[in-house]
């Protein structure tokens, strides 16, 4: 294995949606000698699990921070693909068709009309839709459906492919890339960053991104600094195929997901467990993902599985992201603990997290 560098600019510590993003938006903004430095191979964990849906809207209770935020997101998402798709020649597949929001319980109705009230009165899109109306534009969904809200604006993408368009396009702008490689503990002086260890030796640098998803309470630091404590949720999903493809829209339940990919997978989601770092899928997990699609659509039945998976969704106390500049070291920088929303919240995050960077005098 080659050596690595002894000194960069900036490391980002993490090559998942988050690192590769910053890493992007940090070059785009003229930040020379970036370096980011990768455990395992970029992309391969939480990232490249998720579903890819961009769907600020339908969980929403309430006009919050966290909410304009991901709203934002969401909304850079057709010029953050645009510009990758020019940079890179890929297409990552953003797909407009919107969500529906089933109700399948009366339970279920009562929420969907309280967020219809809230979301309609606060002039955002979506609209309610009876029973009938749901399974006219989506003829696969169950008939005991109740009513459905549709939300134009909440999308998807391909975030296997985001994340091969952004592993391509950071390499072009120049950030160096060093994979299979972790980065142990923080060096930091006085109260200012000095460089990472990694497993690999040394790199000194004045600035540095903590971008490690759900292992960054794993990484240690040579003098008392509060790393946020990021717990794993793991999540399993199941792949079936379905060509013709069975729905066009992403269809959203409480207990469940399904979405239809271009080339003709269709993946079922998903499942939220406190069980550590146990990677690996479960035949409980397993069975309730698929109770759970099965109803939304009893029409998945005769599908064929082609895969199955589980990732590790970054978790933080209170369960929002931990964002931009520590306030007690000098030079270091938190973009973790995106938990379900990290793909939605990548282009944001880059922008946020870069900018401050830029402006960041000692
Ligand atoms: P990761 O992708 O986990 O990347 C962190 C990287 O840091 C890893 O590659 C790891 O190897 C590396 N690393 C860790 N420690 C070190 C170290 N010390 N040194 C070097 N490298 C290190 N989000 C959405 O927005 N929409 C969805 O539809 C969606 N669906 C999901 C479905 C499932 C089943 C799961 C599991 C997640 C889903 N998410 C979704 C959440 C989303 O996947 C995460 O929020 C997002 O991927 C987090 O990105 P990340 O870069 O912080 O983490
Ligand atoms: N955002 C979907 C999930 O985390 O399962």
């Amino acid at each position: 294995m080659a050596s690595i560098k002894g000194s960069a600019n900036v490391v980002i510590i993490g090559g998942g949606v988050i690192g590769l993003t910053i890493a992007r938006a940090l070059a785009l903004r003229g930040v020379r000698d970036v370096c980011l430095v990768e455990r395992a191979g970029l992309g391969s964990e939480a990232s490249f699990a998720a579903a890819g849906m961009l769907l600020p809207q339908v969980e929403a209770d309430a006009q919050d921070d966290f909410f304009t935020l991901a709203c934002q997101s969401r909304d850079l998402y057709p010029s953050f693909a645009a510009a990758l798709h020019e940079e890179t020649g890929i297409d990552i597949e953003l797909d407009t068709t919107g969500t529906l929001y089933l109700a399948l319980t009366e339970h279920d109705q009562q929420e969907i009309e309280t967020r219809y009230d809230w979301q309609s009165r606060a002039g955002l899109p979506v609209e309610l839709l009876s029973a009938s109306a749901a399974r006219e534009l989506e003829p696969c969904i169950s008939d005991s459906i109740r009513g459905a809200l549709l939300f134009p604006n909440d999308i998807q993408v391909e975030n296997r492919r985001l994340l091969s368009a952004l592993a391509n396009t950071v390499s072009k702008l120049g950030v160096e890339i060093v994979t299979q490689t972790n980065v142990d503990s923080l060096l930091i002086e006085g109260n200012c960053v000095r460089g990472v260890q990694t497993n690999r030796g040394r790199i000194e640098c004045s600035l540095a991104v903590i971008a490690a998803g759900s292992w960054t309470s794993f990484i240690k630091s040579s003098s008392p600094c509060r790393i946020p404590e990021i717990e794993p949720v793991r999540g399993q999903m199941i792949c079936l195929e379905s060509k013709p493809q069975l729905t066009r829209h992403v269809i959203y339940s409480p207990r469940g997901y399904l979405v239809p990919r271009r080339d003709g997978r269709l993946l079922a989601g998903s499942t939220s467990e406190r069980v550590g770092f146990a990677k690996y899928v479960t035949a409980g997990g397993i069975g309730s993902i698929l109770r759970n699609a099965l109803e939304i659509s009893p029409a998945i039945a005769n599908l064929p599985i082609v895969d199955t998976w589980a990732g590790l969704r970054p978790h933080a106390a209170g369960g929002l992201p931990v964002l931009g500049r520590c306030d007690e070291i000098d030079g270091l920088f938190y973009a973790t603990g995106h938990y379900r929303n990290g793909i939605l919240l990548a282009p944001v995050t880059g922008e946020l997290v870069s900018k401050e960077i830029v402006s960041f005098k000692r």
